[in-house]
This record gives C-alpha cells, sequence and structure tokens, in this order.
C-alpha cells in the first residue's frame, strides 16, 4: 500500500512539561492518513527507504527552517459570529449577546445565507492552521446541517453542536422546549449517519440562563442515548454568574446548575469558566469535565482573567478557544498569546497586586504549545486520535515555513527560538500546508 514519507524536523508535546524536538525525523502516513511509523536521527533517508520497503512512497522533504507541528484545536468557537468579528468589542457580555450575537445568529434561519457564511468560516479557521474545532452553530436544524456538510467537503475534524434556548431570549430567536431537543435528536442522527471519522456531533445548551430545567434534563438524556459530548458556557461574567443563579435558586452555584441537571462528565467541557470558587473546580476535576480557556474572548468582552494555572494544579483538563466572536481573531496563534498575556496578567496580579504567591510561574512556550495541541484534544477526549505525532494517530498536522511569511529569522536562533518565533510572531502565512487525517486542506504554498 503506497505511503507517503515526510522528512525533516519534528516537534510536538509529550505532556504538558515535555515538549519533543525530533531532528532528520521520519514519518510514515498510510492511505487511510494515520501515522505508522516515526523514526528520529536517520542522517541517510535513501538508504532507510531502501532497506524499510519504503522505495514506492511519495517523498516529502522539509527544508532547514522548515518543522511539522500537530494542527492546532480550536476548543471552543461560534461559526455564524464570524459574520461580526472584530467588531462590537466595546459591551460586556449580555448587552453584547443582545445587541450583536442573537440578531446576527437568527439570520441563520436562511440555510442559504448559512452556507456562504459557514464556507467563508471554515476556510478561515483552516487556513490558520486550526485541523480541529469544536463549533457552536445556531438553534436552526437546516443551517445546522448544512454546516456539518460544508466542514465534511472542506475536510476540517469538527464537533458541531446545535445550540439550544428555550427561554430568556428574544422572541425572534428562542425555540420551544420539545422542538428544540426533537431537532437535537434529528441533528444528532443526521451527523451520525454520515459515518463520518472526522465529524461529532455535540449537545450544546447556550448557556443555564436560555435553558429552562426540561431542555436540560431532556439535553442530558440525549447525550446518554447517543453517547455524545457535551460543550456550554461557565462561569464567564460577574452578571451573568448572578442572573445564573437567580433563576436557579435550588443549585448551590453555577456550576452545579448543570451538576443538578446531569452535564457534568467525561466528556463534557466548558467555556471561560473565569470566575470560579475551589469547590466548583474540584467539581470539574471530579467529574472530569474540561475547560475551553478563551483568553482573546475574555479580555474583549472585559469578562475576567482565567487564572489557568489553577485548573491544571487541580487536574482538570485545559485546552485553547478563540470564541469567535467574543474573541476577535480566528487565529489559534493569537489564541496563545492572549493566553500568554492571561497568565502575565496573573503572574503581575501575584508580584504587584492583592494575590501573593510569589513563586507563581506564568505559562512556559512549550506549555503554550501542548494547550494548543495535545490539551485541547483532551479536551475533546480525541487524544487517542490527534494532538501530537504517534503511531496510529491520524496525521493533522502544519508544515511550518519560518522563512516565507511573518517571520524573520535573523540568524543563529536555536529551534526552541524558532519555535518560540512561530508562536509569538507567525501566522496564517507561515503554514505552506495544513493535513488533516493526511490530507492536505489548506496552506499557502499553492502545490
Ligand atoms: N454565553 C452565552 N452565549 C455566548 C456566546 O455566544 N459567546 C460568549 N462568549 N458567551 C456566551
Ligand atoms: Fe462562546
Amino acid at each position: 500500500m503506497p505511503t507517503t514519507v515526510y522528512y525533516g524536523t519534528l516537534v510536538h508535546s509529550i505532556s504538558l512539561k515535555e515538549m519533543e524536538i525530533i531532528s532528520s525525523g521520519v514519518l510514515i502516513v498510510n492511505e487511510e492518513g494515520a501515522i505508522v511509523q516515526i523514526e528520529k536521527d536517520i542522517k541517510d533517508l535513501e538508504s532507510f527507504l531502501a532497506t524499510s520497503g519504503h522505495k514506492d512512497s511519495k517523498i516529502h522533504i522539509l527544508g532547514a527552517e522548515q518543522f511539522l507541528v500537530p494542527g492546532f484545536v480550536d476548543t471552543h468557537a461560534h461559526a455564524p459570529q464570524y459574520m461580526f468579528a472584530g467588531s462590537g468589542m466595546d459591551l460586556q457580555l449580555l448587552e453584547w449577546l443582545d445587541t450583536h450575537v442573537f440578531p446576527c445568529e437568527s439570520a441563520f434561519k436562511s440555510v442559504e445565507h448559512a452556507g456562504k457564511a459557514y464556507t467563508k468560516v471554515i476556510e478561515r479557521f483552516l487556513l490558520n492552521g486550526t485541523t480541529t474545532c469544536s463549533w457552536f452553530a445556531t438553534i436552526h436544524l437546516g443551517g445546522c446541517k448544512k454546516l456539518v456538510d460544508i466542514i465534511q467537503d472542506l475536510g476540517q475534524r469538527a464537533y458541531v453542536g446545535k445550540v439550544n434556548m428555550d427561554q430568556n431570549a428574544p422572541d425572534y430567536y428562542i425555540e420551544d422546549t420539545e422542538s428544540s431537543l426533537n431537532d437535537t435528536r434529528t441533528f444528532i442522527e443526521y451527523v451520525q449517519e454520515k459515518k463520518s471519522n472526522l465529524i461529532t456531533p455535540v449537545v450544546t445548551p447556550r448557556f443555564a440562563i436560555t435553558c429552562s430545567t426540561p431542555l436540560m434534563n431532556g439535553l442530558s438524556q440525549l447525550a446518554n442515548e447517543y453517547n455524545v459530548p457535551i460543550q456550554t458556557h461557565l462561569c464567564e461574567n460577574h452578571d451573568e454568574i448572578d442572573f445564573t443563579c437567580s433563576l436557579f435558586k435550588d443549585s448551590k452555584d453555577y456550576t452545579s446548575v448543570y451538576d443538578d441537571h446531569h452535564l457534568l462528565n467525561e466528556r463534557s467541557y466548558m467555556a471561560h469558566c473565569v470566575h470560579m470558587t475551589d469547590a466548583e473546580i474540584d467539581m470539574l476535576a471530579e467529574r472530569k469535565t474540561g475547560i475551553a480557556h478563551c483568553a482573546n474572548s475574555n479580555f474583549s468582552l472585559h469578562s475576567g482573567v482565567c487564572d489557568v494555572r489553577r485548573f491544571l494544579e487541580k487536574g482538570v483538563k485545559v485546552g485553547l478557544g478563540t470564541d469567535v466572536a467574543g474573541g476577535f481573531s480566528p487565529s489559534m496563534l493569537d489564541a496563545v498569546r492572549s493566553t500568554f498575556f492571561a497568565s502575565k496578567t496573573v503572574k503581575i496580579l501575584h508580584r504587584d497586586g492583592p494575590l501573593k504567591d510569589k513563586d507563581y510561574a506564568p505559562l512556559t512556550p512549550s506549555e503554550l504549545l501542548y494547550l494548543a495541541t495535545l490539551g485541547g484534544a483532551q479536551v475533546l477526549g480525541l487524544q487517542g486520535q490527534i494532538g501530537n505525532f504517534e503511531k496510529n494517530k491520524a496525521f493533522d498536522a502544519l508544515w511550518v515555513d519560518l522563512e516565507h511569511g511573518s517571520i524573520d529569522l535573523m540568524g543563529g536562533e536555536t529551534m526552541h527560538q524558532k519555535i518560540e518565533k512561530f508562536l509569538f510572531n507567525g501566522s496564517d502565512q507561515n503554514l505552506k500546508h495544513v493535513y488533516v487525517q493526511g490530507r492536505r486542506v489548506a496552506g499557502k504554498s499553492t502545490q
């Protein structure tokens, strides 16, 4: 069976603490897009290929200033909101939902409108190297199906959720409980019947404010029945938390609202989690529920600064989310940078402000790479399939070219410095090829 061989430098995360740089690496991908072999320090490629039975493979040799890195995993983004990404950044969450989000999303009732917008957003995310994304769509079944069809055509790996909201939403953008549950069931079946190994349906109550108790209970039952993950928003902003607690007075706190409706489990993940008590973080750890850290959005909607280190230390899975369009950028490299700034802000609060841990360690570049790749894979339960380069995992990868794009190499940089330059100064211009499951789905190069 013909295989594809990649030869050059490979960079990936082994764990939060450990980044591996493989030089003169050989990575072999089979026809199904799975990694079947990885070798290190192969000085003579010709003789390796002759002796290992890969002489007839398609060979890709990376240049000296190029490397392969795992594709980015965006654990939280709103596909319809890409319509207004980069605008409307002056408000806080609840006002912004009313003035920007709900009017924008309601237009996705039109499948034609949805088709045009969703094509643009998926193309843009792939160009930015987001090989896996967890999407919120809208409440509309037709538009949600369209999003899935487009993702399938364009080749992204994705979790896709039909949004649910049956209360505290405007008349023009709300569903009744029964049709919300029925449409969710139909949507899950539509995706599962495709038998795609790339696309997974995800149960998506918008947040507790817009979901009644019967709706949340019904959704947790559907997630169980079809064995699908659950995504929602949690503890993003003080007004949101106060409103939620006023609506669900029988629950101890916001996190317990979801727990009391059986929405927290190993396959659930919560966006934001900015303002959480220790007891709430402990509850996520106990339920093995992950978080999507959306630093750009947390700054842009001035929701707050999430201390990701607190979650990592308690053993909670953490990935990064662009949260387009609460976050203005579709780029996971920007998510990395916002995460870096959030972490530095917490450090400053420890050093000069109200927090007092002098030894507080901000996130390192290698931890940032982990969160953007393997960490996100773990949040989505995909750590056995993607996130780093391991035998039997899918080849979801970025072919990074440091010489052609938005980076200047000045000479003498170590490999670690080159990786840092990519994380901090790189852009889509440095992505020569983007692969999902072995298939080239985007990239700057025309070949
Ligand atoms: N909470 C409920 N809906 C949303 C949304 O669309 N974006 C963000 N950032 N938070 C939310
Ligand atoms: Fe969001």
